[in-house]
């Protein structure tokens, strides 16, 4: 039997190991990851997961246009999902990430005309509804259809969610104009063990583990819904993989919106927290609730989130835990806080 040729660009981050390893467990799929392992992910774990199962791995920086000719033609699927990501990356480097990202978008989409592929998926945000929500109230949980839109265009948080405008853009068209079919998936908030450093759960941790009394909760009255891991790449390749859905996009996420410092207490009860809990302001540009409408994905690709946040956020505390303790060579010096991004 001819196995399923899959590139995955991005394949070494958070969502595409996860996709990788669904995949190489069903045994019927030639995987190629392409990445540069920006994050340093590329622990003892991930390349021995690699050499095991036979993935090919190219690494290189993708924004430059000459490393799309190691790649092969005739894919059956390409996963896009190389990004520059993370909050404080757009306050810090806001022109990096339009660099970043444009031109790994751009690469894609100019490789894609001689490549021969059947089956395309962008991975974009649902960051891009900002301003959806919060300046034009439309509703939450948000269906696909509402526009896309942030404001203010020149507040650098919101260039992370303007060059996945683009890629959404750039890979509907292209894939009208060559004749492959495209998915767009917007998620929110995929969460789990090897997500990275920058985020909401691996700071909590870090902090609980800290003994930082009082206790910050940033933004807590902010709502949010956290998705698992591999109910998040579960349904990406659900996604990527049903031939009745074309140029279509899909909300991968969870249904069940929560405040952030009903996450913060969550995980403060794992730690037997006793200290005290204050209130502060979060990251500049964070919208005020975000919850996706899941059901065209449900119904469309049979997509079901299994696992409970509650149970998903101990699986992520317990791996966090053992990296800081156990794995981590320089310390915890991961959590920077939103204070420096406010005037005094
Ligand atoms: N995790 C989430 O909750 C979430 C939410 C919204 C959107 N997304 C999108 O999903 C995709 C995957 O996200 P993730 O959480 O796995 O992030 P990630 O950072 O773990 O994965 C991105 C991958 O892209 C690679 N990459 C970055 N620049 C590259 C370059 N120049 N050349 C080659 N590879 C490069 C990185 O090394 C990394 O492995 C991203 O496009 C992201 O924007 C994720």
């Amino acid at each position: 039997m001819n196995k399923r040729k899959v590139l995955l660009l991005g394949g070494g981050g958070f969502i595409g190991f996860a996709i990788v390893r669904i995949l190489a467990g069903r045994g019927n799929y030639d995987i190629t990851i392409a990445d540069n392992f920006i994050r340093n992910q590329d622990d003892e774990e991930t390349m021995s997961f690699i050499a095991g199962n036979n993935i090919r791995l190219i690494r290189e920086d993708f924004t430059d246009p000459k490393q799309f000719n190691k790649l092969e033609e005739g894919y059956d699927d390409f996963y896009m999902l190389a990004s520059m990501i993370g909050v404080n990356n757009t306050l810090e480097m806001p022109h990096e990430i339009i660099r970043v990202n444009t031109a790994l978008i751009y690469n894609s989409l100019e490789w894609l005309k001689r490549a021969k592929v059947k089956n395309v998926l962008f991975t974009s945000t649902s960051e891009c509804y900002s301003a959806t929500t919060d300046v034009f109230g439309y509703r939450i949980p948000t269906p696909e259809e509402v526009p896309l839109c942030v404001s203010p265009i020149g507040h650098p948080r919101f260039t992370y969610a303007v060059t996945k405008m683009l890629g959404e853009s750039g890979f509907l068209t292209y894939g009208k104009v060559l004749g492959f079919n495209c998915k767009i998936i917007r998620y929110s908030n995929i969460f789990g063990p090897r997500m990275g450093f920058k985020h909401v759960i691996p700071h909590l941790v870090e902090r609980f583990l800290d003994n930082e009394n009082p206790y910050h909760i940033y933004g807590g009255e902010q709502t949010r819904s956290f998705c698992y891991i591999d109910d998040g790449a579960l349904g990406t390749i659900l996604a990527m993989e049903n031939q009745d859905a074309t140029g279509d996009i899909f909300h991968i996420g969870a249904k069940e919106e929560i405040t952030i410092e009903e996450l913060v207490r969550e995980t403060g009860k794992y730690f037997d927290y006793t200290g005290q809990y204050i209130s502060a302001p979060t990251y500049p540009g964070s919208v005020a609730r975000r919850c996706p409408d899941i059901s065209k994905a449900e119904r469309m690709l049979g997509f079901s989130p299994k696992v409970d946040w509650r149970i998903g956020l101990v699986r992520t505390i317990e791996w966090y835990i053992d990296y800081f303790q156990t794995k981590s060579q320089d310390g915890m010096k991961y959590f920077e806080g939103p204070d420096k991004f406010y005037k005094a």
